[in-house]
C-alpha cells in the first residue's frame, strides 16, 4: 500500500502531536510543511523529519500532496481550507471548523463542488475511551439515556501557551476552543442536538499573559469566557454544559451520561484514553470497564481514517457535517444568551460509524 502524501500548514504548538500521531499510520505520510513564519516551519521539519519546507502557495500547488492538514489559528481555518479545496486537495482542519456558520457552509459547499473531502478535529472520539463508551451505550449498558453533563473549566491558556491571544479573539473562547471535544463526543454518543439555550459572559475584559516569551503582555478579551448552557438532543436527552476560562479549580466530571439503568462516566474527551466507569442501578460502587478499543493512538487518527475512507470509498468519521453541526450548536449558546431564548438548530448529522472492535494497530 502506497501512503497518501500529506502536507501540514501551521507549524505551531500542536504540530508535534500531529507529526507523531500521523506517524502511527502507514496509510499517510507527512511530506511537507508550511507556515507564514518560515523559521517555525523549518524548526518543526527538522525536529520531526519532514522532508520539505515550502510556502503555503508552494504546498498547495504541489501535485504530490493529496491531503492538507490545517493547523493554523482559528480565523485562518476557513480561508485556508477554501484555498486548499480550490487547489484540489482534501482537507483536514483543526477546530473550530470555522469562526462563523457562513464560513463553514462555504467550506462544505466548496468541497461538494470540488468533489473533495473535508474532515475536522477533534478526532479524540476515535480513541479507546470514547469508542468504549459508544459501544456501552449502543449495547444498552445504561439503558435508555435520559440526561448528560459536560464540564470544562480552567483558568485560561495564558499561563502556558506561547502566543495565547487567539484564545480571546473572534473564533476563540472556551466554547469554540474546548466545546468541540465535548460536543463532538456527545453527538457521537447520543446523536444530534435539537436546540440549545444558555448564558455567556466575559468575566475579565483584560487578561495578562504569564507564559514566555510574552509574559506581561495584556490581552483584550473579545469573546465570552464563561458559558453555562442546556442542550436538548433529538433523542430526548437533556444535556447540561459549562465551558469556562474563568475558573481556578473544580471537582466536576468531564462528561457523564445518565441512563434508565445506570450512569456512564466518560473520560476526558481531550484525550484518547480512559478510564471508563459504570455505576448500574443497584450497585453501590463505581467500576472501571476495560477498554474495548485501542487507546494507543493520537491526533492524526482522523486524518488516517480520512485516508482509509478515500481508498475504500466509504465515509470518514470526523466529517464536515459533524463539525458543522457542532459549530452550529456552539454558536447558538451565545445567541441564546443574547436573545434570552432557546435556539432551534437548523443543522443535523448522522452519528459517525463506530470503530470495529479488534482492529490491528495502525489500521482503521
Ligand atoms: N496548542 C494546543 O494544545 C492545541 C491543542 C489542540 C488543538 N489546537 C488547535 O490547533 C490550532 C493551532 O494551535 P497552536 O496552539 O498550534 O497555535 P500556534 O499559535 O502555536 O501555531 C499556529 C501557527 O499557524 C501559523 N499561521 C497562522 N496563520 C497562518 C496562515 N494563514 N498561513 C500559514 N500559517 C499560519 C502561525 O504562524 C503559527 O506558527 C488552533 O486552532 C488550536 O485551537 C491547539
Amino acid at each position: 500500500m502506497k501512503p497518501i502524501p500529506v502536507g501540514i500548514i501551521g507549524c505551531g504548538k500542536i504540530f508535534g502531536a500531529y507529526a507523531g500521531g500521523c506517524g502511527g499510520f502507514d496509510i499517510i505520510k507527512v511530506v511537507a510543511c508550511a507556515d507564514l513564519n518560515r523559521a517555525a516551519a523549518e524548526a518543526k521539519a527538522q525536529e520531526f523529519n519532514v522532508p520539505k519546507v515550502c510556502s503555503v502557495e508552494e504546498l498547495l500547488a504541489d501535485p504530490e500532496i493529496e491531503i492538507v492538514i490545517n493547523l493554523t489559528v482559528p480565523q485562518a481555518h476557513a480561508p485556508l481550507n477554501l484555498q486548499a479545496l480550490a487547489a484540489g486537495k482534501h482537507v483536514y482542519t483543526e477546530k473550530p471548523f470555522a469562526v462563523t456558520r457562513k464560513e463553514a457552509k462555504a467550506v462544505l459547499a466548496a468541497a461538494k463542488k470540488a468533489k473533495r473531502r473535508v474532515g475536522s478535529a477533534p478526532d479524540t472520539f476515535l480513541g479507546g475511551g470514547i469508542q468504549t463508551c459508544r459501544k456501552l451505550i449502543d449495547d444498552g449498558a445504561i439503558g435508555q439515556p435520559v440526561a448528560a453533563v459536560a464540564f470544562m473549566m480552567c483558568p485560561g491558556h495564558e499561563s502556558w501557551h506561547p502566543s495565547p491571544a487567539f484564545y480571546y479573539q473572534r473564533g476563540g473562547g472556551p466554547m469554540l476552543d474546548m466545546g468541540p471535544y465535548y460536543l463532538t463526543a456527545l453527538v457521537n454518543l447520543l446523536g444530534p442536538i435539537r436546540r440549545v439555550t444558555g448564558s455567556a459572559k466575559i468575566s475579565f475584559p483584560e487578561r495578562t499573559i504569564t507564559s514566555q516569551p510574552l509574559a506581561g503582555t495584556k490581552i483584550n478579551v473579545e469573546v465570552p469566557t464563561h458559558y453555562a448552557g442546556v442542550m436538548d438532543f433529538a433523542n430526548g436527552v437533556v444535556g447540561t454544559v459549562i465551558m469556562s476560562f474563568d475558573v481556578t479549580g473544580h471537582t466536576l466530571p468531564n462528561i457523564q451520561i445518565y441512563g434508565s439503568a445506570g450512569t456512564l462516566w466518560v473520560p476526558d474527551p481531550n484525550t484518547f484514553k480512559g478510564p471508563v466507569k459504570l455505576k448500574l442501578r443497584g450497585e453501590n460502587e463505581w467500576r472501571e470497564v476495560p477498554l474495548t478499543h485501542s487507546d494507543a493512538v493520537g491526533r492524526g487518527i482522523g486524518v488516517a481514517d480520512l485516508a482509509y475512507a478515500l481508498q475504500s470509498n466509504r465515509d470518514h468519521r470526523a466529517h464536515g457535517a459533524l463539525a458543522y453541526h457542532v459549530l452550529d450548536a456552539m454558536q447558538a449558546f451565545q445567541e441564546a444568551s443574547e436573545k434570552g431564548q432557546h435556539i432551534k438548530l437548523t443543522s443535523t448529522c448522522d452519528r459517525p460509524a463506530p470503530l470495529p472492535v479488534g482492529l490491528p494497530a495502525g489500521t482503521l
